[in-house]
């Protein structure tokens, strides 16, 4: 096979042979200065492919009689070209050096810089929200994002059918209807489901926070959205009271928005909590004087609360009886994390939260 770097020679007078040869030894220059030595060896002088074969076969060989000895003569010399290089073949120290400079690091360069990470808003917020409760001895729980009619609703005292269950617009796993309502799936709307599951796991005294992402079939606005997050909180023990109650939250607001702000307690209802209430903080825009924020009230609702209901004690009964009612008292509450961090930040729209748009979140970096 004739290498494709060999062109075939058509004539065979002194000028063309000089022109032919010429050209390989600047090629072969050229190979020394690119190539180690044992690609050039192995191009040049290469048993099979090597160019000097093929010089001799497609053009020493080929020659016609007369015209032999001229390219005898012109191949010798160019052997010896390619023998002398081989001696120093190897790119020369100019070239190795420039091949280096490309490949090496600039150290005077800048770096590319990586953004540093940093705690998204909301999982900060419920970071400190948790370790407000932390310090007052309480632990944290978890529980599934997608949870049964039974824990969702039938155990917190929203029995089937009951009008109650309408304040929570719920989203349902699909295709369920062969199983009992208490065994099908939703995506929980709340995070109250995990204070029955921690009193099933464990007796009386609890203290228990419980932060967790809920979802409900709410159609999205400033401040609503179908996905946003809790925290849950639970005491039960002997001789709790709504005293301890109003004690604990009014502690807590003060130590998320300042020793300034003052709570109240207004009547509400919630199924699983007898009595209920809404508790709101004194407005942290005007310090209660009215604004546009607090509609003029000088309050805004923060979260929902009250005494655990009896009725949700005799489900805990059933896998732990040490919770009789006639015996132990708790309190819970529930508070909404996008609300509370919307309000720390002044952040007017509840969307900013989930959009990913760096320019929000990197000025919580
Ligand atoms: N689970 C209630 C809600 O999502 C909040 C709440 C929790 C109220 C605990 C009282 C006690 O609206």
């Amino acid at each position: 096979m004739m290498n494709e770097a060999i062109p075939n020679l058509t004539a065979f007078d002194e000028a063309a042979l000089d022109k032919a040869f010429a050209s390989l030894e600047a090629q072969a220059r050229e190979s020394a200065a690119a190539l180690d030595v044992e690609a050039f060896r192995l191009k040049w002088l290469g048993r099979k492919q090597g160019l000097l074969n093929e010089v001799s076969d497609g053009w020493l060989k080929a020659a016609p009689g007369p015209a032999k000895k001229a390219v005898g003569q012109r191949f010798k010399v160019l052997k010896e070209l390619v023998e002398a290089l081989l001696e120093g073949a190897g790119p020369t120290e100019a070239a190795a050096d420039a091949a280096l400079r490309a490949e090496a690091i600039d150290i005077s360069l800048p770096g590319t810089r990586r953004l540093t990470g940093s705690e998204h808003p909301i999982t900060r917020t419920l970071n400190e929200i948790v370790s407000v409760f932390a310090a007052l001895g309480y632990s944290v729980g978890v529980g599934p994002e997608v949870e049964t009619d039974f824990y969702n609703f039938e155990c917190m005292n929203f029995p089937p059918g009951h009008p109650a269950r309408d304040t929570q617009d719920t989203l349902v796993v699909a295709a369920q209807e062969r199983k009992p309502l208490r065994d099908r799936l939703l995506l929980r709307t709340h995070t109250s489901p995990v204070q029955m599951r921690t009193m099933e796991q464990q007796p009386p005294p609890v203290r228990i926070v419980i932060p967790g992402k809920v979802h409900r079939n709410d159609a999205a606005d400033a401040t609503h959205s179908p996905i946003f997050h809790q925290v849950e909180g639970l005491c039960v023990d002997t001789n709790i009271t709504f005293s301890d109650l109003k004690g604990t939250l009014d502690h807590t607001m003060k130590a998320l928005f300042g020793s300034a702000v003052k709570t109240r307690f207004f009547p509400s209802f919630f199924p699983f909590t007898e009595p209920s209430a809404d508790v709101q903080i004194s407005c942290i825009f005007c310090g209660g004087k009215g604004c546009r924020k607090c509609k003029q009230s000088g309050w805004i609702e923060l979260l929902g609360c009250g005494m655990v209901d009896p009725a949700v004690f005799a489900f805990a009964a059933e896998k732990q009886s040490a919770y009789d009612p006639k015996k132990i008292s708790g309190f819970a509450f529930g508070m909404g994390v996008e609300r509370i961090a919307m309000m720390k930040y002044g952040i007017s729209e509840i969307g900013s939260f989930f959009a990913g748009d760096m320019r929000f979140l990197g000025q919580f970096a």
